[in-house]
């Protein structure tokens, strides 16, 4: 780990064998006759698209999800060869990018049909027909599939090589709309089917549904939060957690230590008084490295090994720790802000609790700033 006087200390650290475990895990849950498209979008998750991505093709991915055309593109950059979706469709400006980088495309309504047939192809788009079966999201509704259908066919310029749709609830223990939304999948299924079009991949399930419910692994599943070895459960579920391990450590270092006085007020507003003679020490992290502001007087960071409570206010670039009741620390320490320590550990799901979010908004929310080190 770099010292202090080598540059500002703040680390999103990548460990790269709980990213092939993980993969195991999954492919072990789906076994060898079901297909995995990695989600890698919003640079995986917050850990590095560039770098996550090769490895899990390595490791046997299939496919990859990505959001945006310029994430697909990022994706080849790195060196990707296996198929590539974007999964929340393109603009019919972008034809140019996919077609030069080969990837695939959600198709999620008819005047998108439109729109991409009349921008003109030579060779034919593989696309995703991506079905609402009650995300109430983005996706054609079932009633309107026919009419998507027959567009399709019409213009003659697509390749009909996947159907999906995305569950609402499936990290809930409560099965019943996932049982809904399955049956209408199927529906879907049949409705293609009578048309001519078996698509070879059909797919529904993401982490959640992977790890609980193999009725909706299909032909291929999607992966996002599991990969990355973060429950997308809480409570009795958690189990079907096992094999998976946290892969981002986000560290710094103890910047600056101050002793101060009882009832000295610590950052901006003054929203935390010292209580005793206290140890204060300054961490170079803050919300524009995407540890939230609302984490102020209400978070723990890892010291050597113990939880040190964040207090006042976090700022842009700093955060300050109450370390009075850790022995010994010093200028140059490691700091954890969420990972392992020393045996203890804080997870990207308890920061999340103590935001009032989800892990994945904590995880893409990793700021530019923050280098991501691979280990
Ligand atoms: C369409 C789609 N599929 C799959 C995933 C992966 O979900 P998870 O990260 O819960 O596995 C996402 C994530 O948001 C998604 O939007």
């Amino acid at each position: 780990m770099t010292t202090p006087s080598a540059g500002r200390p703040t680390f999103a650290v990548i460990d790269t064998a709980a990213l092939r475990q993980n993969f195991a895990t999954l492919r072990a849950a789906v076994g060898p006759g079901v297909a995995i498209l990695a989600v890698v979008k919003a640079d995986a998750y917050g850990h590095g698209a560039a770098c996550v991505a090769p490895l899990f093709e390595d490791a046997g991915a299939d496919y990859f999800g990505v959001a945006t055309v310029e994430e697909g593109v990022e994706l080849r950059a790195a060196g990707v060869r296996k198929p590539i979706l974007v999964l929340t469709g393109i603009g019919h400006r972008d034809l140019g990018a996919v077609r030069e980088h080969r990837l695939s495309v959600a198709i999620l309504h008819r005047e998108m049909v439109r729109e991409l047939a009349e921008a003109g192809q030579s060779a034919r788009l593989p696309i995703h027909i991506k079905v609402d079966t009650g995300m109430g999201r983005i996706g054609v509704l079932p009633a309107e599939l026919p009419a998507l259908l027959s567009e399709i066919q019409e213009a003659g310029t697509f390749e009909v090589e996947g159907v999906f749709s995305h569950l609402a609830s499936a990290e809930s223990i409560e099965r019943d709309y996932s049982d809904h939304q399955l049956a209408v999948f199927r529906e879907v299924i049949a409705v293609l089917e009578a048309a001519g079009t078996r698509p070879r991949w059909v797919h529904l399930a993401k982490s959640a549904a992977i790890l609980t419910r193999p009725d909706t692994h299909f032909t291929i599943v999607r992966p996002g939060i599991a990969l990355y070895g973060i429950s997308p459960f809480d409570g009795d579920a958690l189990a079907a957690t096992a094999g998976l391990r946290p892969v981002m450590r986000l560290v710094t270092q103890v910047w600056q230590l101050k002793a101060v006085p009882a009832e000295f007020p610590i950052s901006y507003g003054q929203t935390f008084f010292t209580r005793r003679p206290s140890r204060i020490a300054t961490l170079p992290i803050g919300y524009a490295d995407g540890y939230s502001r609302t984490l102020s007087n209400r978070a723990s960071v890892l010291v050597r090994g113990r939880r040190a409570p964040v207090v006042g206010s976090v700022c842009m670039d700093l955060t300050m720790v109450d370390v009075t009741d850790i022995d010994d620390v010093q200028r140059g320490d490691e700091v954890v802000l969420w990972g392992a320590q020393n045996g203890a550990a804080i997870s990207v799901s308890e920061v999340a609790a103590w935001q009032g979010t989800i892990a994945y908004e904590v995880l893409t929310g990793v700021g530019k700033r923050v280098p991501r080190i691979v280990e």
